[in-house]
């Protein structure tokens, strides 16, 4: 997801008039994105990403406690929704918000069930 949040925001960059979503460079908010996005162990980023931006992915138990406990549940949410609104993902907003939701749910009562 932090790859996604660079690629997106450096693709962008040469061609600012293509929408209105981004108004600046890096703002603190993207700043802020894109550190909570790092927070991931490594490869769950990767997991998670096709999880929620493809649906072709399951995500394991380990990467699902990483997204609870490392990345939270706002820090899913604004980098889910900052990413759909960008070009790339913006036809697929609606499918991708509810996979983003989906992804949540399944991990938070997957990890009640192990306790
Ligand atoms: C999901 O799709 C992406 C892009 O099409 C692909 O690179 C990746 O290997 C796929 N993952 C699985 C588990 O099929
Ligand atoms: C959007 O969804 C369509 C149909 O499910 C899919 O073919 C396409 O690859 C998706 N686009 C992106 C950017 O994920």
């Amino acid at each position: 997801l932090n790859l996604l949040i660079h690629t997106s925001l450096s693709s962008e960059t040469p061609q600012p008039s293509q929408g209105p979503s981004t108004p600046k460079p890096l703002s603190a908010y993207e700043k802020y994105l894109s550190d909570c996005a790092s927070k991931f162990k490594p490869r769950c980023g990767e997991q998670i990403f096709f999880g929620v931006f493809v649906g072709n992915q399951t995500v394991t138990n380990r990467c699902c406690l990483s997204l609870l406990n490392d990345m939270g549940k706002a820090c899913h949410t604004d980098v889910t929704k900052f990413a759909v609104s960008l070009p790339t993902f913006k036809q697929n907003q609606t499918q991708i918000l509810k996979r983003s939701e989906k992804v949540w749910n399944d991990c938070s009562s997957h990890l009640i069930n192990l306790h």
